[in-house]
């Protein structure tokens, strides 16, 4: 008997990573002790008050019960404070947020929820590979489009705008943006919601990192008139350490809210009411919290910085994120064979930049959720196999 899968799976890969996982599993079986600078995962845990939070309410037994599809009150008015601290936007808590179980299920709440077969979606390239296998999940079709160096790394919306964008429903953006490392400009977020408006697109802005090495959080929502057109996911795996615990956010006008819960609704029951109330302290730590994780990743920065000397690398020393984006020397043809030469000659495995779509093929990406010791180590491994090398 053959069981097909559905068709909506058709050219979806597994997710690269957990391919790329396997082959680091069976490296360190057969005893390589790989040091794997690939994963955004941060590795230092959350606030203590927000796992104390945690205990404290899981050991109650009023809160296990089925919680609101529309997530607890005390998160949503914690969102609410958030936004309007960090970014002053102000928010309706009862109507204009949804907390989300993380924001990867968001992207694909909202593709689901407006894409119909045929649509089209504007994708950044490079860009978070989820946009791409959301829209195809949910029936859509992927247009990538492709951020400009001269633009600092901004799409030419009046290119854009030039081309036919009839079938164009959405358009994901992403600032400050993963892989490259970029900030927008406050003139593009202008230009972006303007260009949402006048060609009918919802702008879905995926803003996780923010906060980390970057002292100045922006909103899309900030933009005046941008409710009508934008809608804005936001996560506290990044910011809060706290990205297995799952807790992302989406914020927008009530109707579109509205319309995302239609669809969520039908798939999830909520949230753990004690994770719930922990990422409501969460949001509430002070600038204090930022600046120490940020000090941690500032110095981390700055070995990588070394790591990619080492490997002949330039490098924008401004980005910000949790990541490091460098274009590979011409030594090399591309992103996959530098990624590989370091992962079979000095056991660290960097993550090849054309995962992220083809405009990333000369580029490699390396995190900062690993310890000093840890990157001091990558970049002995990596000298010594270089000096090998030349030997
Ligand atoms: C650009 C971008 N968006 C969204 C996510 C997903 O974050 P979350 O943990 O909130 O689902 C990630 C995670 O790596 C990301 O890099």
């Amino acid at each position: 008997m053959k069981i097909n899968t559905a068709k909506r799976l058709d050219g979806i890969g597994e997710y690269y990573f957990s391919t790329k996982l396997r082959e680091i599993d069976a490296l360190n079986q057969a005893g390589k002790a790989i040091i794997n600078l690939g994963i955004g995962s941060p590795d230092l845990p959350p606030h203590p008050d927000v796992i104390r939070v945690l205990a404290e309410e899981a050991a109650k037994p009023s809160t296990h019960a089925y919680q609101n599809y529309k997530g607890a009150p005390a998160l949503r008015e914690a969102i609410r404070d958030w936004y309007q601290n960090w970014y002053g936007v102000d928010l309706d808590p009862a109507t204009e947020i949804l907390p989300l179980i993380g924001s990867k299920e968001g992207i694909m709440h909202i593709c689901m929820t407006y894409l119909n077969e045929g649509d089209k979606a504007l994708i950044p390239n490079p860009g978070y590979p989820t946009y791409s296998s959301a829209v195809k999940l949910a029936g859509g079709i992927p247009v990538p489009y492709e951020l400009k160096p001269d633009l600092h790394g901004e799409p030419d919306l009046d290119a854009l705008a030039a081309g036919d964008l009839s079938a164009v429903k959405l358009m994901w953006v992403n600032y400050p943006h993963m892989p490259t490392g970029q900030l927008p400009s406050k003139n593009f977020f202008e230009k972006l919601v303007a260009f949402g408006k006048k060609n009918g697109i919802l702008i879905c802005h995926d803003n996780p990192y923010s906060f980390i090495l970057n002292d100045n959080p922006v909103s899309l929502l900030a933009v005046p008139g941008a409710k009508e057109v934008v809608l804005e996911l936001n996560s506290l795996s990044k910011s809060q350490n706290m990205a297995g615990w799952r807790v992302g956010m989406l914020a927008g006008a009530k109707e579109r809210i509205d319309e995302v819960l239609r669809f969520k609704s039908n798939m999830d029951s909520g949230m753990f009411l004690p994770v719930q109330l922990a990422a409501a302290h969460a949001l509430r730590l002070g600038k204090d919290w930022y600046d120490s994780v940020n000090a941690i990743y500032s110095r981390r920065r700055e070995k990588v910085f070394r790591l990619l000397d080492l490997l002949g690398c330039t490098y924008d020393r401004n980005q910000v994120g949790m990541f490091v984006w460098a274009p590979v020397p011409d030594s090399y043809q591309d992103g996959f064979a530098l990624s590989d030469a370091v992962l079979y000659n000095a056991n660290v495995f960097i993550t090849p930049g054309g995962i992220f779509g083809s405009a990333g093929n000369g580029f490699i990406r390396i995190s900062l959720c690993c310890t000093e010791e840890k990157l001091q180590q990558a970049l002995d491994r990596v000298q010594h196999s270089l000096t090998t090398v030349n030997a």
